[in-house]
């Protein structure tokens, strides 16, 4: 059926079929009944369907569940009292709910209150302040990088997206495409990076036998890493280990990483949580930064500040001392 046009214009006040404005409509009325986007006209099925009747999507396999979020969906499941679910790292209280942080309930109401506040568009790198602020997190308050303008942050969705942002960015503009991350590492590496278009390797980290760290393994892995590769490297807390180089070994993979030309690429999911302090936990980056040389560094802020749902993160590139 063919809609109306109104006699009476936005405004109010009468005016006849013939006005500018109707006239205007009439004819676009006109040319979407006769355009061949129009139902009556369409040669086009009006189903969601292939010509053969199948759906577009019929041949799409369902791909595999996640196993650590399938831990969760069988806890939501599981009917026992005294249930614990260990699949996600997570805070909780003392009952097993989730926590919110004071501080983050604090700042929500800041931000609630603050009527000055305006939904437009951020820049295209996101919110500058967060990522000054995500900058002095991570490379420190005083660190030479940022005051000598060689840092550039974008906000991104959580550390994984800061990964994929990272990696993404290396694939396409880096002439070296591998990777090499420990084994183990977290799941989620060595999918990230593929599907960003790196290819991945990996290199010796934990011992088994010691429940410790393989420094010379982890040493030889990288010593025949071909020069300029990109080296993935746990800021601190190494997941799933929990072993993390001591400061005088770190400072050795930087001599052998700067002598080799290799890239590092940190990823920091858990500043905070292995000394409790901020920054101790980031003394390797800063120790890769101090020398004047580049990195990536991803932040996450799920862990640290407990926003696991609201994807907060940002993607740190320095740039190489002149
Ligand atoms: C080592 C490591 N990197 C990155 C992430 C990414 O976390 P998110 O994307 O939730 O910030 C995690 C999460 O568990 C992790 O353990």
């Amino acid at each position: 059926m063919r809609p109306q046009v109104s006699e009476t214009s936005t405004h109010g006040s009468s005016s006849s079929s013939s006005s500018p404005s109707n006239r205007r409509l009439n004819s676009l009325l006109k040319h979407l009944e006769t355009s061949p986007f129009s139902s009556s006209s369409s040669t086009m099925s009006s189903s969601p369907t292939s010509a053969n009747g199948d759906s577009v999507f019929a041949n799409i396999a369902r791909g595999p569940e996640d196993p650590i979020l399938g831990v969760t969906v069988a806890y939501n499941k599981d009917q026992s009292p005294v249930k614990l679910n260990l699949g996600v790292g997570a805070y909780r209280t003392e009952e097993g709910k989730p926590l919110v942080l004071d501080v983050v309930r604090r700042a929500e109401q800041l931000l609630v209150n603050d009527r000055s506040r305006v939904k437009e568009y951020l820049p295209i790198t996101g919110l500058s302040d967060f990522n000054k602020l995500s900058a002095q997190l991570i490379f420190g308050v005083d660190s030479p990088a940022i005051r000598e303008n060689r840092v550039t942050t974008v906000q991104c969705l959580s550390g994984t997206g800061s990964l994929r942002v990272g990696a993404e960015f290396l694939a396409r503009h880096y002439h070296q495409r591998t990777i090499y991350i420990p084994q183990p590492t977290w799941g989620n590496h060595p999918k990230v990076f593929t599907i960003a278009g790196l290819a991945v390797k990996y290199y010796r980290y934990y011992e088994p036998t010691t429940r410790g760290l393989d420094f010379q393994g982890l040493l030889e892995d990288l010593s025949s890493a071909p020069s300029g590769a990109i080296v993935l490297l746990h800021a601190c807390a190494h997941n799933p280990t929990g072993v993390d180089p001591t400061l005088e070994q770190w400072e050795q993979i930087r001599q052998l990483m700067r002598s080799r030309g290799l890239l590092p690429f940190f990823d920091s999911a858990y500043q905070g949580f292995a000394s409790g302090s901020l920054d101790k936990d980031a003394e390797p980056v800063r120790l890769f930064v101090a020398d004047g040389g580049e990195c990536f560094a991803a932040q996450s802020y799920a862990k640290n500040m407990g926003l696991y749902g609201e994807r907060v993160g940002a993607l740190s590139i320095v740039r190489q001392l002149n």
